[in-house]
C-alpha cells in the first residue's frame, strides 16, 4: 500500500460543525486510515467558512496521511509496517528494519543482502567533506558538528539532488543512512583528537559504528557482540516515530523541494532539543545532579513545581499515556549489557530505577500520565559502552536517519505533494501609522526577561 492510498479516503461518514454565530453548518468529511482516530477532512473549510482551525504543537492536527510507524499512545504500540517494535527489537536488525521502513515490506534474503551491500557502497566521506570537521573547535558538540557536516553534504553529490528522479532520491537516501555513522564516529574522534578511521565493510552497520568510534589504528578491533547487538537494538528502537518534532521538520523542509541531505540536516537539529532527542543527554545530567536516591523528592518536588523550570527529563510523551514500549526494551538492555560489562551495581541504574518507582506513585505523574520514554534508560547504557553524554543524541539521529528519509521519500513520491504553509492566529498590532524616530517617546522600562519571555514549566 503506498503512503496514501487509503487516508485520504471518506467511507461515507461526515462530521458536522455548527458556527453558533449564524447557525450554519458545515458537513465535513471523516477520514479513516487502517487504524487509530478518524480525522476531519478540514482541507477546504477555509474556503467556504472563512475560519481557521487553531492548533499550536498540533496536539489535534493530522498533518499528512502516512503508511510507516503506527503508535496507540494509550496501549503502548508501536508498529512499523504493521511489526511490534518488540518483535523487531528481538528478531530483526537494524538493517532490515531500514528496509522495511524504506520499502514497506520486510525483506527477502537476497533482498536484504542486495540492500547491505548497496548501503556499504557508500559508507566513506568525500575526502574534503573531511575538511569541514577541522572548522570546528575540539569542544563542538557533536550535534552541532553533525547539522554542519551533514548540511554540507548538500554541496556535494550533485548526482542525487535531482528530487524527482526516483533513482536519485534512491540514491540520496542510501548515502545519507550509509554516511551518518561515519560522521557520527569522526565528531567523536574529532573531539579527542583521534585520526579519523575509515569503515569497514566486512563489519554490520552496528559493528562498524562501534569500530569507527572506538578503534586506533594500531589495534586490532574486535566488536564485542552483546554491545554490537545492544547498540543494534538502539538503532531499531530510534528508527522511526511518526510525525515528531524533527520527522515533521524534514517533511516541512522537504515539502518545498529542498536538497535531500539540506532536510536531514534541519531534523538533526530539530532532534537536538531536550524536549526531543536531546533528552537522553539531559537524563544523564539530572541523574548524576541528583546523584544519591536521598535527593529524589526534592527533584520530583521541583519537577511538579510550576515556577519551576525543571521536568523529569526522559518523562512523559506527547502521545504515550502509558509506559514508551521503547522504555521497557531499553530497560531490559540495559541489564544485558551492565551484565556483560561486568557491572554488578550501576548507582546511575539504580538511581534511575527508583526515580521512575517513585514518580510512578506520585498522583502528579499519574494524572498527567507521564510515563518513562525511551530516553529514560538509553542514556545509562550508551555511558556504559564509553560513548561520552554528548554523543548519546548523535546515536539518537543515527538511528533516526532512516525514518526521516522514508518519511521524505513517502512525502516527495505522492503526487499531491503541497508545500507545508500553516496558517496563524494574528494578535499582533492592527496597521498603525510609521513615527519617526525623534517624535519616539520612551513610555515604560522593559526588562530583558519581559522582552525575551521568562518561562515556567509550560514556557509562561
Ligand atoms: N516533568 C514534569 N512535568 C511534566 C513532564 C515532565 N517530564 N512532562 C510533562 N509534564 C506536565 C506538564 O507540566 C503539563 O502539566 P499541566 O497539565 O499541569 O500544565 C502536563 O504534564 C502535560 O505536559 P505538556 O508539556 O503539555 O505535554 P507535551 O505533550 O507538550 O510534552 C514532552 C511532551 C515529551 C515534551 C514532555 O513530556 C517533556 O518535556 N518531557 C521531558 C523531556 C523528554 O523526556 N523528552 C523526550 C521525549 S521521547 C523521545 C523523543 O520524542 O525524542
Amino acid at each position: 500500500m503506498s503512503g496514501t492510498d487509503k487516508s485520504t479516503q471518506n467511507d461515507g461518514a461526515f462530521f458536522t460543525l455548527t458556527d453558533e454565530r449564524d447557525g450554519q453548518q458545515y458537513r465535513l468529511p471523516l477520514l479513516s486510515g487502517t487504524l487509530g482516530a478518524p480525522a476531519i477532512d478540514i482541507r477546504n473549510f477555509y474556503n467556504t467558512s472563512g475560519v481557521l482551525t487553531y492548533d499550536p504543537g498540533f496536539t489535534s492536527t493530522a498533518a499528512c496521511s502516512s503508511a510507516i510507524t503506527y503508535i496507540d499512545g494509550d496501549q503502548g504500540i508501536l508498529l512499523y509496517r504493521g511489526y511490534p517494535i518488540q518483535d523487531l527489537a528481538i528478531h530483526s536488525d537494524y538493517m532490515e528494519v531500514c528496509y522495511l521502513l524504506l520499502y514497506g515490506e520486510l525483506p527477502s534474503p537476497e533482498e536484504k543482502a542486495t540492500f547491505e551491500r548497496d548501503i556499504k557502497l557508500h559508507t566513506m566521506l568525500h575526502d574534503q567533506l573531511m575538511l569541514f570537521f577541522r572548522g570546528f573547535t575540539r569542544n563542538a558538540h557533536p550535534m552541532a558538528i553533525m547539522v554542519g557536516v551533514v548540511g554540507a553534504l548538500s554541496a556535494f553529490y550533485h548526482d542525487s539532488t535531482d528530487i524527482k528522479d526516483p533513482e536519485q532520491r534512491m540514491l540520496a537516501a542510501y548515502r545519507i543512512i550509509a554516511k551518518m555513522p561515519t560522521i557520527g564516529a569522526y565528531t567523536y574522534r574529532y573531539s579527542l583528537g583521534r585520526p579519523f578511521v575509515y569503515p569497514k565493510n566486512d563489519f554490520s552497520y552496528a559493528e562498524n559504528l562501534l569500530y569507527m568510534t572506538f578503534s586506533v589504528p594500531t589495534e586490532e578491533y574486535v566488536p564485542n557482540p552483546v554491545l554490537v547487538k545492544a547498540l543494534d537494538r538502539i538503532l531499531i528502537l530510534h528508527a522511526d516515530h511518526e510525525q515528531n518534532a524533527s520527522t515533521s521538520t524534514v517533511r516541512l523542509a522537504g515539502s518545498s523541494g529542498a536538497n535531500p541531505f539540506a532536510c536531514i540536516a534541519a531534523g538533526i537539529a530539530s532532534l537536538w532539543g531536550p524536549a526531543h532527542g536531546g533528552a537522553n543527554e539531559a537524563v544523564l545530567k539530572m541523574l548524576t545532579e541528583i546523584g544519591d536516591k536521598s535527593r529524589i523528592p526534592e527533584y520530583i518536588k521541583r519537577a511538579k513545581d510550576k515556577n519551576d523550570p525543571f521536568r523529569l527529563m526522559g518523562f512523559g510523551h506527547r502521545v504515550y499515556k502509558h509506559y514508551d514500549p521503547r522504555a521497557q526494551i531499553m530497560r531490559e538492555t540495559c541489564h544485558e549489557v551492565l551484565a556483560e560489562l561486568g557491572i554488578k551495581d550501576d548507582p546511575l541504574l539504580d538511581l534511575a530505577m527508583e526515580l521512575e518507582r517513585i514518580a510512578l506513585q506520585d498522583d502528579y505523574f499519574i494524572e498527567r500520565k507521564l510515563y518513562p520514554n525511551v530516553d529514560f534508560y538509553t542514556g545509562i547504557i550508551m555511558r556504559a559502552m564509553g560513548f561520552p553524554t554528548n554523543m548519546f543524541t548523535v546515536l539518537f539521529a543515527i538511528g533516526r536517519t532512516v525514518g526521516w528519509v522514508a518519511h521524505w521519500k513517502e512525502m516527495i513520491a505522492d503526487p499531491k505533494i503541497k508545500i507545508g504553509r500553516p496558517r496563524q492566529l494574528y494578535v499582533g498590532h492592527p496597521q498603525r501609522e510609521y513615527i519617526p524616530l525623534e517624535k519616539r517617546q520612551q513610555t515604560e522600562i522593559r526588562g530583558w526577561s519581559r522582552l525575551w519571555g521568562g518561562g515556567n514549566k509550560n514556557g509562561k
